[in-house]
């Protein structure tokens, strides 16, 4: 597996810091917003998200609930975009609740629009979104989301949850691929 990688874009010291930092200033907003606990819902977007959603969670010292969704947005061992299929129900009775989507990465943001506009139609009080990384493509227009870890180039990255044909999710570190593991 090893021998696969490219480059280390980001090493597990500067997503351990940047992590700790998203997830302080995410506890900061909750408490500063006077959130009651028992209100507070991460909806994780599986499975790119649960190495992040993991470390993440434990820089809250909130009351939280989790409830995961599933999107496919890549088929197999491709790595370009093709159709989105939710592949799970989307949480419910999140009416009235404080939701903070999570997810791995930002890339054509097809993936958090959809989530978002299904837990939109149940009302929540508030709807937020978080993702470890945002995609920046040259002269495309800006995505936004509520807290960003990092912006990243128009690669494409594996480790730390995220894959290649489900492969190298447990690499500790963000990477890129040689070509000849593509
Ligand atoms: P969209 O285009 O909907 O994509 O914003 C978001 C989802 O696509 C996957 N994705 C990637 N997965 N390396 C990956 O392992 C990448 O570079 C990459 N870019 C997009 C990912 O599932 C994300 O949630």
């Amino acid at each position: 597996m090893q021998s696969d990688i490219e480059k280390i874009l980001y090493d597990r010291n500067v997503i351990a810091q940047r992590v700790h930092d998203l997830g302080a200033k995410i506890a900061q907003d909750l408490q500063s917003n006077q959130i009651d606990a028992a209100e507070i819902v991460l909806v994780p977007i599986l499975t790119g998200s649960i190495v992040f959603l993991a470390d993440l969670i434990r820089h809250l010292p909130q009351k939280i609930r989790i409830g995961v969704v599933s999107v496919r947005s890549y088929h197999g061992k491709s790595t370009s975009s093709k159709d989105l299929a939710l592949r799970s129900e989307i949480p419910q009775s999140l009416a009235g609740k404080h939701v903070i989507i999570v997810d791995d990465i930002l890339d054509t943001g097809k993936t958090l629009a959809l989530v978002t506009s299904i837990i939109s139609e149940q009302n929540p009080a508030s709807l937020k979104t978080c993702v470890l990384m945002r995609k920046r493509i040259p002269g495309a227009p800006e995505l936004q989301a509520d807290y960003i870890g990092f912006d990243i180039p128009d690669e494409f990255v594996v480790g730390y949850g995220l894959d290649y044909d489900d492969y190298y999710r447990n690499l500790p570190d963000i990477v890129t691929l040689r070509p000849d593991a593509l």
